[in-house]
């Protein structure tokens, strides 16, 4: 069965009051659609952990910078109607890019350093948008819970620390990346790769999994794991780095010793596709 929807702030609000008056739950996956099985993964565990389950599905366009693929980012509403239908959706919020930005919207939310590091680099204003679209959402939607993807580790943290910061009544959860067979982790942009760039997309994966078996064999030396990394992916025909980096897995800060938590996080260019990935280290 395909789940309700809704185009406007008023009609979503109104759906979910009405759940939560009948005492339910309320959980909630943010997306831009596109959905993939890494989407439908999130879903299930946002259905795990409630009784009402809002998707929403907006290409949100402050997190696209202006040579970005705002306009080309795939759009697949009805598909992704049919995914959310079958994994148990209730409640599809779909806005317009007015219903979210008025013109008279002037207000951001910025969480710095977070924001500036490893994506941020390349992307800047991305985690401005991510933060500003996922802040409004949680204040439409109001869930009890909410679901973000580990394959945007740096986006999950930077979300937990806003929603810490200014006191948003959510509990945010990070679900594990779900992976091709082949090891590439699943993202609405792998559809921009061609035959022979989704060959050989898989460097990421081999990359992180090698960084994983040194450390496990006793390596210590940032500098010797980020330099493996780098190896792997720009001995990769048509791959090209931009950061392979390790840094404390909460704050994102440099590492010069791995002695805590650490994120080990690649970014990748494929022609103009920027492939991510990462993998956490816990000790
Ligand atoms: O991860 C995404 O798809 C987006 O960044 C999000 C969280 C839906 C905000 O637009």
């Amino acid at each position: 069965m395909l789940p309700s929807s809704s185009e406007t702030i008023a009609e979503t609000r109104a759906a979910v009051a009405s759940a939560r008056s009948a005492g339910k739950r309320i959980g909630f996956v943010p997306t831009m659609g596109a959905l993939h099985a890494g989407h439908a993964s999130l879903i299930r565990a946002a259905r795990l952990d409630s009784d009402f389950t809002v998707v929403s599905i907006f290409v949100n366009p402050t997190q696209f910078g202006p040579n970005e693929d705002f306009t080309r980012y795939p759009r697949t509403l009805a598909a992704d109607r049919e995914l959310c239908g079958a994994v148990g959706t209730d409640l599809i919020f779909s806005p317009t890019v007015p219903e979210m930005y008025p013109p008279t919207s002037r207000t951001i939310v910025e969480v710095p350093a977070l924001q500036d590091v490893l994506c941020g680099r390349a992307r800047p204003g991305h985690f401005r948008g991510v933060a500003t679209v996922v802040l409004k959402l949680l204040e439409i939607v109001r869930p009890d819970v909410a679901v973000f993807g580990q394959k945007d580790a740096q986006q999950a943290l930077v979300i937990r620390r806003m929603v810490a910061d200014l006191n948003v009544p959510v509990t945010i959860r990070v679900h594990p990346t779900v992976r091709e067979s082949d090891g590439l982790a699943m993202s609405s942009r792998n559809r921009y790769l061609d035959p022979t760039q989704r060959l050989h997309a898989t460097c990421l994966h081999r990359a992180l999994v090698a960084a994983e078996n040194l450390v496990a064999n006793g390596e210590r030396s940032i500098v010797a794991l980020q330099s493996t990394l780098a190896g792997i992916i720009q001995g990769t025909p048509g791959a090209q780095l931009d950061y392979a980096e390790i840094r404390d897995a909460d704050t994102l800060d440099v590492m010069t010793a791995l002695d805590r938590p650490a994120l080990v996080a690649l970014a990748v260019y494929f022609g103009s596709t920027r492939l991510i990935d990462n993998t956490l280290l816990n000790f």
